[in-house]
């Protein structure tokens, strides 16, 4: 077995960890516990780097937990916690004088057990489900409101109008979403650590399939030829649950980052902003940048929007108005209409020529340059 100089002894005192090169491999050296151990610093998930993660004592010894998305290995045996099999790299560490030297070949080789993702299959295989001739219509109310409690919302009734009147004038499948229903953990930033930890499917939904994000992602992504995405105007932004969804869907954009990839193909999508004061035009901006981002196409005339100005400050009068109002039946039917239409002419349009002037991980001003902790 060879060995080469991985650090000095002094380099790695009694709780430090450090990352290494040896050869094209790149190992974590931990020193807990008075020893001095080796693993693979390519976590077996998405490589996320084992030599940066927090390491705890268990009951049968130290872990390390990937800072990445947390899967954890035994620092000394590599093998992932009890019920798991997946074992990490293990390198041999001998001392030799003031050195600490690792073998320059794994004693025990990585092991990538395989893992029951059963649950969100059709996501990472991407079973589309529409077809040639689908008109399928999904909406997405983004209001928020107590159910126990519930109140009308301006919003999402319009939604209701334009979803009804799609099945009944055009013989389109509609379902409805409202992410107050749905129940989903806010965005929780990997992307911020590595690109590549910002996978598709969302790495939360990979962690936790029944998290409510995997219904948006299954609906919007597979199903959906059409979306309307419908929010009240709250302090002159779409509503935070609106942001919330946005920014799980990062995992969408963040394909095209790194694969050239677009997952959304063919699909419509347009928008019901509503408020008791204004900026419908600003909302409306930030969603179509926001949409065009993922890949959909816009209608001509790509929203309703519906507010009574600045001063309507007598936010009761505001369901009254809202119900008298004619504009808002005709509008969010010819809504309806535009994306439809526009639907027939993008449909049969081949996606797999689809160009995404969008930058890609090539187009940083750092790509190539090495980063030491990264194995990717
Ligand atoms: S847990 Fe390590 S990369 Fe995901």
């Amino acid at each position: 077995m060879e060995f080469i100089k991985a650090c000095s002894v002094k380099e790695l005192p009694e709780g430090a960890q450090k990352i290494v090169e040896c050869g094209a491999q790149k190992v974590a050296l931990f020193h807990f516990n008075k020893e001095i151990t080796a693993i693979g610093n390519a976590c077996l998930h998405k490589a996320g780097p084992l030599g940066l993660g927090a390491v705890t004592k268990k009951d049968d010894g130290h872990y390390v937990a990937c800072p990445w998305h947390g899967w954890e290995y035994n620092i000394k045996t590599g093998a992932a916690p009890p019920g798991y099999e997946d074992k990490q790299a293990v390198y041999e560490v001998k001392i030799d004088g003031d050195d600490i030297l690792i073998s320059t070949l794994p004693v025990q080789k990585a092991h990538r057990a395989m893992h029951d993702m059963s649950a969100i299959e059709d996501l990472m295989k991407l079973k589309y489900e529409t077809t040639p001739t689908s008109k399928n219509i999904l909406g997405i109310s983004t209001t928020n409101m107590n159910d126990d409690l519930p109140r009308y919302s301006t919003s999402e009734a319009a939604l209701e109008t334009a979803l009804e009147y799609a099945a009944e004038k055009h013989g389109a499948a509609t379902k409805m979403l409202k992410l107050r229903e749905l129940g989903f953990r806010a965005c929780e930033g990997y992307y911020s650590q590595h690109m590549n930890a910002c996978t598709w499917p969302c790495s939360i939904t990979e962690m936790e399939p029944n998290d409510g994000m995997t219904q948006v992602y299954r609906d919007m992504i597979l199903w959906a030829d059409i979306i309307l995405v419908a929010t009240p105007i709250r302090w002159g932004n779409a509503s935070s649950l609106y942001f919330k969804m946005a920014e799980r869907l990062n995992c969408v954009q963040n394909q095209i980052t790194l694969k050239d990839k677009v997952l959304v193909k063919n699909k419509v999508a347009s928008f019901i902003i509503t408020g008791g004061q204004d900026n419908i035009q600003a909302v409306a901006g930030q969603m179509m940048v926001f949409f065009t981002d993922l890949g959909f196409t816009f209608p001509p005339f790509s929203f309703l929007g519906w507010s009574r100005g600045w001063t309507a400050e007598d936010m009761d009068k505001n369901v009254l108005q809202f119900k008298k109002s004619e504009y808002v039946k005709r509008t969010a039917k010819e809504l309806v209409d535009n994306c439809v239409d526009t639907l027939q002419s993008i449909k049969h349009m081949d996606a797999s020529k689809l160009k995404a002037p969008k930058p890609h991980k090539e187009d940083s001003l750092s790509f190539g340059m090495d980063n030491p902790d990264m194995n990717v």
